[in-house]
């Protein structure tokens, strides 16, 4: 320590009496102690301001040298993030510096003794409301940033969320029960991310992807409700709502049909969004999932945008245009997207549409029409499409001058995927949204299979939903038209969970593997335990599992799961603070009789300490 380093005190006896937010007029007069950290340091012709901020806010102290030289002498080297400890008096501001801004504003306190807790290093950004720096930065910086109030509120509100949650499901007669997290592969559809045992050389944990095993085995135990707030792990791709590991609400519950399980999810999700100030109307509108694909290209709509969708497949079958005839043929959907009103796009801003599909959403193409104020059309396309084609284009998409009409033709997924895209895009450009700040639905009767890409069938969202009572005959006539008892809850365009009923019958539970194509063997291999749960007396069952961080994205107005996380990963999967993931010593990977090859430990690591 040099000379001119100011000594550090311990707090003492002292202890303190308020946070700084609560340092209002109603103290004045009173002496008070506070601490924190120094937001800001002001010298004012002999007197020294410090901002004063704790997790409630900021306060003003003043060090006059009249009351107390040696602390004013103090305070002079006082730097941003120095710890500190006051005891001084509340006193009323002058009118003139009154700050307006600020909750404690009209007040200051008057030092009267002062305790440096600790020094800091420079922070390498101003903790404010407001900065710009790159999101690495503040990753690697994390402990910084998640002093700036933005983190401070989006940790706060989970806070509530969490509390207002476990009420509502305990209210509701639900057990809070924890599940391991070193356990075996579940059926989500992601990668696992594997944890070698030392016990059992050569054998690996699988970290859940989430609880659903466990959650239904632990109704065929007969606990009725579950619940869990579960964190999760999935190796997958990374983005703006996609987290390696995450958290879910996690619920389940016994003799329940889909009704019963949709009322405890409207419960829940509105006692969740209220903790956030967020009035939700009751009861959540329902969706199909048919309707939700015709009219908006999409299982999560954002239903606030006036914009839908239009079907006209059928009325290009017999086409002369070829991209739109080829489509049809190939079993694909002919959409179209229409716009009205639409004079204030301008050319080129269609032409960057069009190059925008091809290159960053795979279209083949963007064909468009525009209705001219006579009635007449501007189109790339028009020449190609027949009088009657033209005449069901009129009808169908209700075209009048001012409209502006795009279209895809291309396999069902992509042609939707593409123009649910376009229709938010245009939607909130051309200011097509209703003012409802929050739309919620309930999106119902998926299809229980899907089709891969090798073109067998497969789950929808997971193995173990059970097919509508209904659609159970179809499981063996026309599985793939089969719907499911799965149901998602969508908030703002967001999908917030899923859930459905479960196969409790283990015969119907196999056929269904048997349809997805798996072999008995690996049936027995892969499921065995879970059949052989079901074979031991399961009960009807069905549940769901939020996730939480999107509901905590959704409700803080953030655009990305790591501003609602306290430490998240980057795009690449790493930890920035922490620096993972990271090599290991050579003894821990004897000691799990591992092997890193030749070509992983040639590979570059990830970022090293101090970086
Ligand atoms: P599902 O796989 O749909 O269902 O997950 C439920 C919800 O979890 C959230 N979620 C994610 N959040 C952040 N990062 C991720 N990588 C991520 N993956 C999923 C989504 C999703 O809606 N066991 C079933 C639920 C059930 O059937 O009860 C399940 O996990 O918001
Ligand atoms: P082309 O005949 O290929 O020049 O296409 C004429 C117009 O149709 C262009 O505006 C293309 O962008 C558009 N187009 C071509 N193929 C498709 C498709 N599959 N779906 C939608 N528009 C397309």
């Amino acid at each position: 320590m040099t000379g001119s380093e100011l000594a550090l005190d311990a707090m003492g006896s002292l202890r303190r009496t308020h946070a700084a937010a609560e340092i209002t007029p109603a103290l004045v007069g009173q002496e008070v102690v506070i601490a924190g950290w120094v937001q800001r340091r002001r010298d004012h012709g002999g007197v020294v301001f410090v901002d004063l901020r704790d997790r409630e806010g900021l306060v003003q102290v003043v060090f006059k040298p009249e009351v107390s030289p040696e602390c004013h002498e103090r305070a002079g080297q006082l730097r941003s993030e120095y710890v500190l400890l006051v005891r001084g008096v509340v006193e009323r501001r002058s009118p003139e510096t009154v700050n307006p801004k600020l909750a404690t504003g009209e007040v200051e306190v008057n030092v009267r003794e002062a305790r440096l807790l600790n020094r800091a290093t420079p922070p390498p950004f101003p903790i404010e409301e407001e900065i710009e720096v790159d999101e690495a930065t503040r990753l690697r910086y994390r402990l910084h940033d998640l002093r700036r109030p933005p983190l401070q509120r989006a940790l706060r509100l989970r806070h509530a969320m969490y509390q207002a949650v476990r009420r509502s499901l305990t209210d509701l007669g639900f057990l809070e029960i924890e599940t391991p997290m070193l356990a075996k592969s579940t059926p989500e559809g992601a990668r696992d991310f594997l944890v070698p045992s030392r016990l059992q050389p050569g054998s690996f944990y699988a970290l859940p992807q989430s609880p659903q095993i466990m959650k239904q085995l632990l109704m065929v135990a007969g606990f009725d409700r579950y619940f869990q707030i579960a964190r999760c792990f999935r190796d997958e791709d990374q983005r703006a709502d996609r987290q390696l590991e995450f958290t879910q609400v996690d619920l389940e519950l016994s003799f329940v049909g889909v009704e019963e399980v949709l009322e405890v999810l409207e419960v829940v999700t509105a006692a969740g969004c209220a903790a956030a100030g967020v009035t939700l109307g009751r009861p959540f509108r329902r969706l199909s999932y048919q309707e939700a694909m015709d009219r908006y290209g999409n299982d999560r709509p954002d239903t606030r945008i006036r914009l839908e969708l239009v079907d006209l497949t059928d009325a290009f079958a017999a086409s002369e245009f070829r991209a739109f005839r080829a489509a049809v043929d190939r079993g694909g959907i002919v959409k179209c997207l229409p716009v009205h009103d639409a004079a204030a796009l301008s050319r080129g801003q269609i032409d960057r549409l069009e190059a925008f599909v091809k290159k960053e959403l795979g279209g083949k193409g963007l064909a468009w029409i525009r209705v001219e104020a006579d009635g007449s059309w501007q189109s790339p396309i028009a020449k190609f499409l027949s009088d009657a084609e033209q005449g069901e284009i009129r009808a169908r998409t209700a075209a009048r001058p001012g409209s502006l009409l795009f279209f895809q033709a291309d396999e069902a997924n992509r042609a939707n995927a593409i123009l649910s895209r376009l229709r938010v895009d245009l939607g909130e450009r051309l200011g097509r949204v209703d003012d409802r700040p929050w739309e919620v639905l309930f999106v119902v009767d998926f299809p229980l299979f899907e089709r891969g890409e090798d073109g067998r069938l497969t789950y929808t969202h997971q193995p173990f939903v059970a097919p509508l009572d209904a659609d159970l005959a179809l499981l063996e006539s026309a599985p793939e038209r089969a719907r499911g008892t799965h149901y998602d809850v969508v908030l703002n365009g967001v999908e917030l969970g899923s859930g459905s009923l479960r196969n409790h019958r283990a015969d119907v539970q196999r056929r269904i593997f048997e349809i997805m194509g798996y072999a008995k063997q690996e049936t027995e291999e892969r499921f065995g335990f879970m059949l052989n749960a079901l074979d031991a007396g399961a009960p009807p069952h069905g549940g769901f599992a939020f996730g939480f961080d999107r509901w905590a994205m959704v409700l803080a107005g953030c655009e990305s799961l790591r501003d609602v996380i306290a430490f998240p990963k980057t795009q690449r999967g790493q930890d920035l603070l922490m620096d993972a993931p990271a090599r290991v010593e050579p003894e821990q990977l004897a000691e799990l009789q591992l092997e890193i090859s030749r070509k992983a430990a040639a590979s570059e690591p990830g970022p090293r300490r101090g970086q």
